[in-house]
């Protein structure tokens, strides 16, 4: 995701909300209109009889964002869960597009959530760090994406991983040592035509030619024969933790998949944690009033939400104790039901501040308490990633499963 210009595309009325790799926007104050989505997407919704269908599988209650609809749309779950009920292994793969800036909340959440998924089904998982891509896509040198990569690094290791079960790559490195990784690239490079990469991603006669084979990148490593130092000759199916901005790159895989007669990725689709200043807005590092950064003290939280975060309450107090507030446009709700996993505890924040009973105020003093803790711990954990932490998870080995 190409952060920056999110925020500045202006739509018309009658205008669709806009969801690509390198852009994200929608007029309206509840934000992108996400069951729409599905339909123009063609995936499947996450719906009740799923999440409880998991629940059975797994013998483990869903996680907070699962249940929510945060991670609301997924391809092909239901064959990964009979493969699992059968016994038989999968492997998980994310990536992330590193950036200098540091990371924000946003950014994390769907590695807290494939931590999860790590833990519940015991599988190995493999992430890309797409330097090349930035350096491709944006006004930077080859030789500082590779940094901003490692950097990164270590704050997504942060969110708990552990390197028994985990290989992280970026691929101005990685691709260069691989060769079965690059012999897959090449595979999937000659099932794509030129018209099909621009129907799918919008490219034009005068992109660099790097951002047209770019999707064979991201595709690679939804192939378990992509790694043969982890998985040897044997072939895996893959499950795909992403944002649902990232489909159209595994649009593209499941169709090349079916042609080189290897199983198509499943992907579950998060969606985006809105902006402080209201869910027209994707977080964005860009602008550091409108995220909550994970290096942030206490003292920036409390302010940037006290200040920024959009309120859905009534101007005058009498007025809201009158009508209420709006959970559904508000963002220190929006983050609560991120953050905050106590459902009974949810449940009765959203009645209290729809009731009036709770002003905007205070509804903002359960947001600070519920999130400043949850980043102090991982700061906790960030200051535990030394280079040493680091080399073991980019070092190519067999992982435990
Ligand atoms: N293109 C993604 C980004 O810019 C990074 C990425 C690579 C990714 N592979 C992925 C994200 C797989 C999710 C799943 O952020």
């Amino acid at each position: 995701m190409e952060e920056g210009q999110i925020n500045n595309l202006s739509l018309k009325d009658d205008e669709e909300d806009i969801v690509d790799p390198w852009n994200v926007a929608s007029k309206s104050e509840t934000g992108i209109d996400y069951e729409k989505l599905i339909k123009r997407f063609g995936s499947q919704k996450i719906d009740e009889a799923l999440i409880e269908r998991f629940e059975k599988v797994t013998g483990r209650k869903a996680h907070h964002l699962l249940r929510r609809g945060i991670f609301f749309s997924h391809r092909d779950l239901h064959t990964i869960l009979n493969h699992y009920e059968s016994g038989k292994k999968f492997y998980l793969y994310t990536g992330r597009g590193p950036s200098s800036e540091s990371m924000h909340i946003g950014h994390i959440i769907p590695f807290m959530f494939t931590k999860w998924l790590q833990d519940v089904f015991k599988v190995p998982l493999v992430i890309q760090l797409t330097d090349d891509e930035k350096a491709l896509w944006r006004d930077i040198k080859v030789e500082d994406a590779r940094k901003m990569a490692f950097n990164n690094a270590k704050d997504i290791i942060a969110a708990g991983f552990d390197p028994a079960n985990t290989f992280i790559f970026n691929d101005l490195d990685f691709i260069g040592k691989c060769p079965a990784f690059y012999q897959n690239m090449v595979r999937i490079q000659k099932c794509v035509t030129f018209n099909q990469a621009k129907g799918i991603f919008g490219f034009g006669e005068s992109d660099v030619i790097g951002k047209i084979s770019f999707p064979s990148i991201e595709a690679a490593p939804a192939f378990s024969t992509s790694f043969p130092f982890i998985f040897g000759d044997n072939v895996l199916p893959c499950l795909v933790p992403c944002a649902i901005d990232q489909d159209p790159y595994f649009r593209m895989t499941r169709d090349v998949a079916a042609r080189l007669k290897l199983p198509k990725p499943a992907l579950l689709h998060a969606s985006f944690l809105p902006a402080l200043q209201g869910a027209q807005h994707k977080m964005s590092s860009s602008d550091p009033n409108a995220s909550i950064f994970l290096n942030d003290t206490p003292k920036q939280i409390k302010n940037k939400i006290n200040k920024y975060a959009f309120s859905g309450g009534q101007p005058t107090i009498e007025e809201h104790r009158q009508k209420g507030g709006n959970t559904q446009v508000d963002i220190s709700y929006q983050y609560l039901k991120f953050f905050l996993e106590d459902d009974e505890r949810l449940a009765e924040v959203k009645k209290m501040y729809e009731s009036g009973e709770l002003l905007t105020g205070e509804l903002k003093r359960i947001a600070i308490d519920t999130i400043t803790p949850v980043i102090q711990q991982y700061q906790t954990r960030r200051a535990q990633v030394t280079d040493d932490v680091l080399r073991q998870f980019f070092e190519l080995r067999k992982l435990e499963f």
